[in-house]
């Protein structure tokens, strides 16, 4: 409809309306008030114009406050929950052994295996979970872990305290959350997901069932990617807010790491990072109150995502996958990182090149809300 057709519309309706009127009738008897037949010009001009304003405020006021809604995200009370620190790290988690979903050069190994082969070690000061660099000739796929927490969760905050992110040609290296017998309606949260090298900044995303777009107000200091975070959209690309280069890999790991902050509730989600040096006090002193630590590198809001509905029941996961459907691709093993050779010939027998290809953390802690 154009709305700017209005006026002529009126105008020119209402003088043949009163010619068709007798002109007896308007000598004897004046039409109410309310009847536009008995109005002046300027009367008819005020009325209309009146009109067209209100027509416009009902299409205009209502789109405006769609697009300047937004969450409020008050401050929750929260409590610590869980720790993942310590020699026990890894009680704390299942390994998953089965084939990888996402079509690795990979193979994960269950928990004696990974010991056996150090590739999960935990000490008072922190845990490491790395890929095989010793094996010269992986040729059915090299060993890699894959841990997910027993327990789950529906909402809180998550501290996620990293001294080194993996890196290097053909890794696909993520934290993340999700439940993988329920995916994707329970939903899926990468904290820091990239690929290969991964110097052009760590991806924070979300991958929903239909119904879920982030086409809305938000609050952060990454980039937005993409949108709609429909996993049967886009290739399953999710809808990804990527951080500046310093946030991941070699970059991050020379600073000294730093804190990753997840908030999941049902206002929204959000994540921060903190490069170390940078942590705010009362993280450190577990105590978090997000709403003192300034604008989220990702921001997903509820307002057209009911984030309460969509995510559900997660474990921590946390794993090293190599090629596989997404840093295999050639967009981003040739063309972005320049990796040699084919994904998977280079894992089979380049063990040397797995050295910086290992996750050490802190601790993980996890806040509920009371
Ligand atoms: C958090 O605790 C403070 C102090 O006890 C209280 O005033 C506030 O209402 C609580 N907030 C919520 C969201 O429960
Ligand atoms: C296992 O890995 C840890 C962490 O990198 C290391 O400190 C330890 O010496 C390794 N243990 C063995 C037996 O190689
Ligand atoms: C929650 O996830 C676990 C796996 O971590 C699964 O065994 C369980 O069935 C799920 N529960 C519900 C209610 O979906």
């Amino acid at each position: 409809m154009d709305i700017r057709q209005l006026p002529y519309t009126l105008e020119i309706k209402s003088p043949v309306a009163t010619s068709s009127q007798p002109e007896g009738d308007r000598a004897t008897e004046a039409p109410p008030w309310y009847n536009p037949r008995g109005w002046s010009l300027r009367k008819k001009l005020i009325a209309s114009t009146t009109t067209i304003v209100i027509i416009l405020a009902a299409i205009l006021i209502p789109v405006e406050i769609i697009q300047n809604r937004y969450p409020n995200y008050i401050p929750l009370n929260y409590t610590l929950a869980d720790t993942y620190s310590g020699p026990t790290f890894f009680d704390q988690f299942t390994y998953f052994t089965d084939d990888d979903p996402t079509k690795g050069f990979v193979v994960y190994v269950d928990k004696s295996t990974a010991r056996g082969l150090n590739l999960t070690y935990a000490s008072e000061s922190s845990a490491v979970l790395r890929v095989d660099a010793s094996t010269p000739n992986a040729r059915s796929g090299r060993n890699s872990v894959r841990v997910e927490s027993r327990n789950t969760y529906d909402s809180g905050l998550f501290i996620f305290d990293i001294i080194h992110t993996p890196f290097g040609c053909a890794t696909w290296p993520a934290l993340w959350l999700t439940d993988g017998y329920n995916w994707p309606m329970n939903g899926e949260i990468d904290v820091l997901e990239t690929t290969n090298v991964g110097s052009h900044g760590n991806e924070v995303s979300i991958h929903t069932t239909k119904g879920c777009s982030m086409d809305v107000k938000r609050k952060q200091t990454g980039q937005p990617i993409f949108k709609n975070c429909d996993s049967a959209t886009g290739g399953n690309s999710g809808c990804g807010v990527i951080g500046d280069e310093n946030s991941y890999g070699e970059a991050m790991n020379n600073r000294g790491g730093g804190v990753y902050a997840l908030e999941l509730r049902d206002a929204g989600i959000r994540a921060w990072f903190f490069p170390s040096g940078t942590v705010p006090a009362d993280i450190t002193a577990e105590n978090p109150d997000p709403s003192r630590w300034g604008v989220a590198l990702a921001d997903f809001p509820s307002t057209k995502c009911d984030i309460a509905s969509h995510f559900k029941n997660l474990s921590i996961i946390v794993n090293i996958d190599l090629c596989g459907e997404l840093a295999g691709q050639k967009q981003y093993y040739d063309t972005l990182y320049h990796c040699p050779a084919t994904c998977s010939g280079f894992v089979a027998s380049n063990p040397d090149s797995f050295v910086d290809a290992y996750w050490e953390f802190k601790s993980f802690k996890v806040y509920r809300a009371y």
